[in-house]
């Protein structure tokens, strides 16, 4: 009688089947990948109505599944697919829930940023995983980054040492420049300095010499890898030109409508890993754009028509569509979500397979530069700064 004890997951398994006599079989421990289980029975060579199916559900205090569904950095290190974003997740109390949630759900990847100003409650909720021994460290792929007020080489180390600080790490997985062009200090806690109403920039924000001090990070041992956002080709270049570590990821805005091919052609030239970010066109800034005095519509991307029905084919949802597009082409996502039911969706992704006419259509919703929503024009003023990267948007 075979025994399976690896993973599997179950759409496959219909409850239908566990009535049905005979073999057992299956040890279920995590959410996965139905193309792998059906490679299993294949060679078996058992029929599906031979199966009983035994389930033993294991939860994560005792079956932490381990950078399952990644991708792989040229330095080795591996980046899971699916993270959480975090970006205006700003209260405190349901953070903390959304975190929790996310952990037992199965996500290994959290994605932050001084500027979110939330690094201490993922900091919080981190240390209590670890206390308990329900996580190590080492379970989990952390990502921060560099605020546009610490694009100078002398800020570098300050303000990496603040974000370990809040976060209660010693290491991160991945720190990012979180956009190429720089605002002027003003002290260790402004993130969005302002002048007369204006955003305060810092013309002469130097990539390569902040490029230099954070390899420093890197031989330190504070980080084990660097990577950039929001960065146009040209500026791409010119870091991997100069680069002792090189970049291994970049995060930018990506997502059905707004594609960027030829960027991601680039970086894949360059060995650089892509990680999107707004994968849902980042349908929640209104409140904060208002407050901004920045006018937001949502691009609709959820309810496009085109989504639904392949969503409607899987039995998945739009957003499970627009991960599943991504990730199956090897970009990383990091959809954000306070609400449990939505985290928990977000990387319940991996058991469908779209199939290549499928992608051919998602891929057909291409709007071009018309698709970006991200221009950063919440900094009045940004596109006149010597790095603004989106010149040609
Ligand atoms: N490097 C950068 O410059 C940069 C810029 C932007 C974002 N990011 C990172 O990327 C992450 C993702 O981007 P984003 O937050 O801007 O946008 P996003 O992930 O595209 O969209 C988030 C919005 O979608 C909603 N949502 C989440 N899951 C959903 C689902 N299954 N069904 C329906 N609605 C859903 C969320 O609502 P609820 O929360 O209410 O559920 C939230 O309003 C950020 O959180 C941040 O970590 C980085």
């Amino acid at each position: 009688m075979p025994t399976l004890t690896h993973v599997c997951t179950c759409p496959l398994i219909h409850p239908s089947m566990y009535k049905r006599p005979m073999l057992k079989v299956f040890q279920i421990t995590s959410r996965s990948n139905i193309a792998f289980t059906t490679n299993v029975l294949k060679s078996l060579n058992l029929r599906f109505d031979n199966l009983k199916i035994k389930i033993e559900h294991k939860t994560t205090s005792n079956y932490i599944p381990k950078m399952a569904n990644a991708v792989t950095f040229q330095n080795g290190q591996k980046m899971p697919l699916v993270g959480l974003g975090t970006y205006l997740s700003s209260n405190e109390q349901e953070l903390e829930t959304a975190l929790n949630t996310a952990l037992e759900a199965g996500y290994r990847h959290i994605d932050t940023a001084f500027m979110y100003a939330n690094e201490h409650v993922i900091g919080r909720v981190l240390k209590q995983w670890f206390d308990s021994g329900k996580l190590k460290r080492e379970d989990l792929f952390i990502v921060t980054k560099l605020p546009p007020v610490g694009m100078t080489p002398e800020k570098v180390s300050l303000f990496l040492k603040k974000s370990l600080e809040s976060l209660q790490l010693t290491y991160l997985d991945l720190y990012l420049v979180h956009v190429p062009f720089g605002l002027q200090f003003v002290d260790e806690e402004t993130r969005f300095p302002m002048k007369d109403g204006k955003a305060m920039f810092d013309n002469a924000t130097d990539l390569v010499a902040v490029w230099k001090a954070l390899e420093n990070e890197v031989d330190a041992g504070r980080v084990k890898s660097l990577g950039i956002s929001n960065f146009n080709t040209e500026q791409v270049k010119r870091i991997v030109n100069i680069a002792r570590h090189k970049p291994m990821n970049h995060q930018y805005e990506t997502h059905a409508y707004f594609q960027q091919k030829e960027l991601r052609e680039a970086n894949k030239k360059l060995g650089i890993t892509v990680c999107a970010y707004a994968p849902f066109g980042s349908p929640g800034r209104k409140t904060f754009y208002d407050s901004k005095g920045v006018s937001f519509e949502s691009n609709g991307l959820l309810d496009d028509p085109i989504v639904k029905k392949i969503a409607e084919k899987y039995g998945k949802t739009s957003a499970q569509i627009l991960l599943r597009f991504l990730t199956q082409q090897g970009v990383v996502c990091i959809p954000k979500s306070v609400t449990p039911a939505r985290i928990k969706q977000n990387i319940d992704i991996f058991d469908i397979e779209l199939t290549p006419d499928e992608i051919k259509e998602l891929e057909a919703l291409e709007k071009g530069a018309a698709g970006r929503t991200f221009d950063f024009n919440v900094f009045t003023g940004v596109q006149s700064h010597p790095e603004y990267p989106f010149k040609s948007a």
